[in-house]
């Protein structure tokens, strides 16, 4: 394993807990990771001594939460190589950052006529948003197909973008673990003169991110996947498409001068973040960013390469017809989300036989519905692995599912 695996583990003080004395086996993290000391301290410390409001007082605890909350922003700009700390938009889950990007963005620069392009592997995060606009504005949308394999299948790509003013795509589908070739696709949507808008939510809390090396437009993705709180996502933007934008939300600390007739915007990243912002969840993010920082991302990615191929093999290995697993059998380019169908047992039986076992794993359409139709799925159930699982739970995973069978079979 590429890290100190039972260091990694007692950081993590849920994954101590014993369910009737047996222990928890926590493969549901692309739903949602779990958090190490170091960020619940940070978030408790926090809000024992320093709490208070930012951006708008001049006394000294306040200066000092706003140190705190910029400081987050200044950690999570270098995580993904930003250019500049205000590119980083701080919103409420990265659900918000792709409605930011398709209301802001899309309500100066689509109309009727206009196209996008989005992918068949989609999030509902990054399909309904853009349905919303084209439903209000009368754009087209097109969709990027899969192959067999849940590769995207690009053959089309230049017909597809062919006049088209953005392609919005994950960079890793939170169904299949495909991890899609964001560079070249990057440059593709920018060959045709269209903006790339990335989701990685289910890659940036995976392996390093760069988004100047992928030359995007914009990325979302969310803190409480990438061992931080819920409640606080991000949005990285090109300076030049943030400032060009019209705000969002409209309320307090997103103005530098309101009249009766009307307002101006305040500076980024203030113009994107109305109202009070999520300060303990931006403090514990930024203890999050530090601790995938000392990590290394290339020691999580590694270890989760590791894990995949185990997994992928175990499952095979030991179910064989009896299990259909979706996506790339080739570790290189999925991550460690692994969705299956066992037999004819529906997912959500599945997950319950596994949950005796304290297996917890994800059932469900994974709010990827298109994904499930191509798939011929109403549902499938997902085990994702992240920094902190070990070969002993793809073991226990198996027994869960062998006793699965047998329950099924009586
Ligand atoms: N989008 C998250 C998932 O795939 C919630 O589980």
């Amino acid at each position: 394993m590429a890290h100190d695996l039972s260091s990694v583990r007692a950081d993590f003080p849920v994954l101590a807990e014993l369910i009737d004395g047996k222990p928890l086996v926590y493969l549901d993290s692309a739903n949602t990771s779990q958090k190490p000391h170091a960020v619940i301290d940070a978030m408790s410390c926090f809000l024992e001594h320093s709490y208070g409001p930012t951006n708008r007082s001049a006394y000294r605890l306040a200066a000092d939460a706003t140190d705190a909350y910029e400081g987050a922003r200044v950690k999570v700009a270098r995580f993904v190589n930003a250019a500049k700390p205000h590119e980083i938009v701080f919103t409420k889950n990265a659900t918000e950052s792709l409605n930011l990007v398709a209301r802001a963005w899309g309500s100066t620069n689509l109309s009727s006529g206009d196209a996008i392009v989005l992918t068949h592997m989609e999030h509902h995060a990054n399909i309904v948003p853009w349905q919303m606009m084209a439903a209000e504005r009368g754009f087209e949308i097109r969709w990027v197909p899969l192959t067999a394999d849940g590769l995207l299948d690009l053959t089309d790509l230049d017909r597809l973008l062919d006049g088209a003013k953005a392609l919005s795509f994950t960079a890793m589908s939170n169904v299949l673990g495909t991890i899609n070739p964001v560079r070249e696709l990057c440059a593709a949507a920018h060959a045709h003169g269209a903006i790339a808008v990335v989701d990685g939510c289910q890659s940036v809390p995976h392996m390093p991110t760069d988004v100047r090396e992928w030359d995007a437009d914009f990325v979302a993705f969310s803190s409480h996947k990438m061992v931080g709180p819920s409640g606080i996502g991000l949005l990285w933007g090109r300076e030049s498409l943030l400032e060009s934008m019209p705000p969002f939300l409209g309320g307090g600390s997103m103005i530098s001068d309101v009249r009766l007739d009307g307002f101006e915007c305040a500076e980024l990243p203030a113009k994107f973040e109305a109202g009070t912002q999520p300060i303990v969840e931006a403090v514990g993010l930024g203890a999050a960013v530090d601790y995938l920082s000392a990590l290394g991302m290339d020691n999580v990615r590694a270890h989760e390469v590791a894990l995949t191929v185990e997994a992928l093999d175990k499952l095979k290995g030991r179910f064989g017809d009896d299990i259909e697993i979706h996506g790339s059998p080739d570790a290189s380019v999925r991550g460690a989300t692994i969705s299956f169908a066992f037999r004819d047992v529906h997912p959500h039986d599945v997950s319950q036989v596994l949950d005796q076992h304290n297996v917890c794993v994800r059932a469900g359409h994974h709010c990827a519905k298109p994904l499930m139709r191509l798939l011929g799925a109403n549902a499938t159930v997902r085990a994702s692995f992240y920094l902190y699982n070990t070969s002993d739970e793809i073991d226990t995973l198996c027994d869960a599912l062998g006793e699965t069978a047998e329950f099924f079979s009586a």
